[in-house]
């Protein structure tokens, strides 16, 4: 792991993934979301497509200014092109942030205008700032003074009491007019009272026409779609419609889909063969990890859906619940795993 200590000294630190100064593709991203893309479950994605964007959790202004930085902003080398996701709704303090994201080498820093929580909710963090485009263009405003890193906004297509086209559209152009010209859009409102946040990413309807015609209106606009994708063959159809797709859950929950990546979207050729090739792959990042004393089910959390659908996979999940969180379980914890699956079958269909 980049130590953040070392960031800070040397300014910007090497920045594999994407040119200084250059924008990093944003064709295919797997979306921010909190406890799943942490930067265990980054790393698999890495190995698993070289050109994904890769986003983080949420991390909040305050959590950076008043935490342990260091630790919230801490991330494998490897896994550029890489965005920070900050939530905040101070320009001051997100420009600090900001600044922080350029300081420890991230791609872009995202602000998080799509969050329903209503932990966030208290502090203006997250969807209820779409009641807000002028306060989330001061934001973007600040956060752009204070880096060079592309400043994108990922948030709904509206929230209960604004859901109006137009006020969608009011949205856009105001936070546009302050610099913004990548939008990553959910395309389904979010409900601020009565609904869990879960619950907001399967109730409210997804609308994505709504998106689509956010590109016709604004081509000059980088739009990103995001919400309930599943498979490649869907990309390629918002593709036809929009610059760019974000998948989460589907993601996190059958991580094969991003060996299918690389190839289908970028032509070029699948980092690994195997879904075995994969996890054998982190055998180094997750010795050095429980040498750093992270425990191994800290990480294999993370890697549980990788087998998912494949013969065995439900027995790995099992050996691995039952197993990884003892004293001393290890690399040999994971070996015994994986002799519990028969075949991966190879290459996975995912588009089906
Ligand atoms: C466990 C979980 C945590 C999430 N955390 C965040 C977050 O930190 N920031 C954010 O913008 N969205 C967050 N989201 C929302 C996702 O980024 C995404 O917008 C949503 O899941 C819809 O995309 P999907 O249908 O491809 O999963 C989270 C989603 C899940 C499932």
């Amino acid at each position: 792991m980049i130590d953040n200590r070392d960031a800070e000294k040397t300014g910007n630190s090497a920045r594999s993934g994407v040119k200084p100064g250059s924008e990093p593709s944003r064709r295919f991203c797997v979306a921010p979301m909190m406890d799943w893309t942490t930067p265990h479950f980054r790393y698999l994605a890495r190995i698993l497509s070289r050109r994904a964007l890769l986003y983080t959790e949420m991390v909040t202004t305050g959590a950076l200014i008043h935490g342990d930085a260091g630790r919230f902003l801490r991330y494998h080398p490897s896994e550029h092109p890489l965005a920070l996701q900050l939530g905040g709704s101070d320009p001051k303090e997100l420009a600090y942030c900001a600044r922080l994201a350029e300081q420890h080498g991230y791609d872009e820093v995202n602000l998080n205008v799509g969050c329903p929580s209503d932990r966030v909710q208290n502090n203006l963090i997250g969807a209820c700032l779409m009641a807000h485009p002028g306060r989330v263009a001061e934001c973007v405003a600040a956060m752009r003074e204070s880096t060079d890193l592309p400043v994108t906004v990922k948030h709904r297509i509206g929230i209960n009491g604004r859901d109006s086209w137009d006020a969608l559209c009011e949205f856009m152009e105001t936070v546009a007019a302050a610099g913004c010209r990548t939008f990553i859009v959910h395309a389904r409102i979010a409900i601020l009272e009565g609904l869990s946040p879960k619950e907001n990413r399967e109730i409210p309807p997804l609308k994505y026409d709504w998106v689509y015609r956010l590109k016709a209106r604004y081509p000059h606009l980088e739009i990103v779609i995001n919400g309930g994708i599943r498979s490649l063959a869907e990309c390629h159809e918002h593709l036809h419609h929009t610059d760019g797709v974000m998948v989460g859950r589907e993601a996190y929950q059958n991580p094969w889909l991003l060996a299918s990546v690389d190839p289908e979207l970028f032509d070029d050729p699948a980092p690994m063969a195997s879904r075995q090739d994969a996890l054998r792959a982190m055998f180094p990042f997750i010795e050095a990890e429980l040498a750093r004393g992270v425990p191994l089910n800290h990480m294999t959390r993370h890697l549980l859906g990788l087998f998912h659908g494949v013969p065995g996979g439900r027995q790995f999940r099992r050996h691995l619940s039952e197993h990884a969180h003892r004293p001393g379980a290890g690399l040999a914890t994971l070996e015994t795993a994986l002799a519990k699956v028969h075949t991966d079958g190879t290459r996975a269909p995912v588009s089906a």
